[in-house]
């Protein structure tokens, strides 16, 4: 009797944890890393997840040392404006990853505490002054 007991807890153990690895399994499928725009009704970790897949969207417009991380710095120097701003720039690529930020998650901050709107006002005011300049 002890012994059957025994292997039907772990029968409902192997179950408990088959279908941990499949929800886990169908939760992955279900995301869509590479669009991540495409994520409806995204639970709070779905959008911070989410906003991670945006920032991983890089372009060759953008050198490394102008790509929009986490840390929410953009290192443009001075000098480096004009290029950054261009037509086809990082710039525009740097406003599709902040849509798609605000798109998945509206109330985004950064490591520094920038938001969404703050970094769009930076390139916005940036590449719009008349040397434009970041
Ligand atoms: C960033 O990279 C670009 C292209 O590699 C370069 O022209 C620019 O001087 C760099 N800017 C800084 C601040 O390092
Ligand atoms: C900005 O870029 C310059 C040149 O690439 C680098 O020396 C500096 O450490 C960078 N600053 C930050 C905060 O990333
Ligand atoms: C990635 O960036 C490009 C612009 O460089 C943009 O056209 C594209 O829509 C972005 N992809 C996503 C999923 O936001």
């Amino acid at each position: 009797m002890g012994r059957q007991l025994h292997s039907l807890s772990s029968v409902a153990t192997s179950l408990g944890l088959l279908l941990a690895i499949f929800l886990l399994f169908h939760c992955a499928q279900s995301e869509n890393k590479l669009y991540p725009t495409a994520n409806q009704n995204l639970s709070p970790i779905e959008a911070w997840r989410s906003a991670e897949y945006c920032l991983q969207n890089i372009s060759s417009s953008c050198p490394v040392n102008y790509t929009l991380t986490h840390s929410g710095w953009l290192n443009v120097t001075h000098t480096d404006g004009p290029t950054f701003c261009e037509d086809g720039g990082c710039a525009e690529h740097t406003r599709a990853v902040l849509l798609c930020l605000y798109h998945v998650k509206i109330d985004y901050y950064f490591a520094n505490f920038a938001t969404i709107k703050d970094l769009s006002d930076t390139i916005n005011n940036g590449c719009t002054s008349p040397q434009g300049t970041l």
